[in-house]
């Protein structure tokens, strides 16, 4: 084509990829190229603005490694990641949310009931409930993985003097379908925020903070994956999470008991929260 002009530019693209044998990537990347061409035609996108913005996905590149995915955290702060998790999420199955980036596979593997307290400080939480399938029947032998802040806010990747999976672990749930975790109290915490994302944030007046929250993940046979967070419902950034991870059905009551004979039938140390989730999983698609 000579005749390229503002009115025919998008078609001219889109009529590149008309002999794409896979129909899903025309719809999908016909699609991303006519939005992207209507956003830069809506905001009439300066040179100097579309500099800015290429050298956002530069330095994203240059600052992501094995350990750190700039990309990922750039969709979290947009809200795509969110937008992904509940366009995708199962009709009967609890909510899912963010996975994050501090996710590390090979946790140790725990009874139900354990500790993994270890010598962190901070408040006691025992975390209990069940795995339960789509029909809502508890699901025995179901893995938990586990994964959470310290009381300061600390992921164990940032306490190189603490254990490799400090405040991590997986467990099964028994033959009830239950698990039970006591653990500690985590804290609000800021998302990476010295990189091009940070910048974002604070061109936008925002805050990189994200309520205290348990990530969990959950498997069993015959079921979809279920990646999501628990929070805490008095958490001060409980309404402002940074990423936009916070779902109703996923905000929890901490409730504190404090004498010992509550304690005793979890064999847990009072005072403590105690906080119950049953968490459901969706039927796998019969593909899958
Ligand atoms: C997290 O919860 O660990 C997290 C999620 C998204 C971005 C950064 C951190
Ligand atoms: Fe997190």
């Amino acid at each position: 084509m000579r005749n390229i002009s503002l009115d025919n530019i998008t078609t001219a693209v889109l009529d590149t990829m008309k002999d794409a044998s896979d129909a899903r990537f025309r719809e999908v990347i016909g699609s991303l190229v006519t939005h992207l061409h209507a956003f830069a035609r809506e905001v009439h996108l300066t040179h100097a603005e579309w500099n800015a913005g290429i050298d956002f996905l530069w330095r994203a590149g240059r600052i992501s490694d094995d350990k750190r995915n700039e990309f990922v955290l750039t969709s979290d702060v947009l809200g795509l990641s969110s937008m992904v998790d509940l366009l995708n999420g199962s009709a009967h199955g609890t909510e899912s949310s963010v996975l994050g980036p501090f996710y590390v596979e090979g946790a140790p593997l725990l009874p139900v009931g354990a500790s993994i307290v270890g010598d962190n400080g901070g408040e006691r939480v025992l975390l209990r409930g069940r795995v339960l399938g789509a029909d809502g029947a508890p699901l025995a032998g179901a893995l938990l993985d586990f994964w959470q802040t310290d009381a300061d806010g600390q992921y164990s990747q940032a306490l190189p003097d603490k254990p490799e999976f400090n405040l991590r672990c997986r467990m099964r749930t028994d033959a009830q379908g239950r698990y039970a975790l006591q653990t500690v109290k985590p804290r609000y915490y800021s998302v990476p925020y010295d990189g091009p994302v940070g910048d974002l944030l604070r061109a936008g007046a925002r805050h990189a903070l994200r309520p205290s929250h348990f990530h969990v993940l959950v498997t069993a046979p015959g079921h979809r994956p279920l990646v999501t967070e628990l929070f805490a419902e008095d958490d001060p950034y409980i309404d402002a999470d940074a990423v936009f991870g916070v779902r109703s059905t996923l905000v929890l009551h901490f409730e504190r008991r404090d004498d010992a004979a509550a304690a005793a039938p979890y064999e847990v140390e009072a005072p403590f929260y105690d906080v119950a989730f049953d968490f459901r999983l969706g039927a796998a698609e019969a593909s899958a």
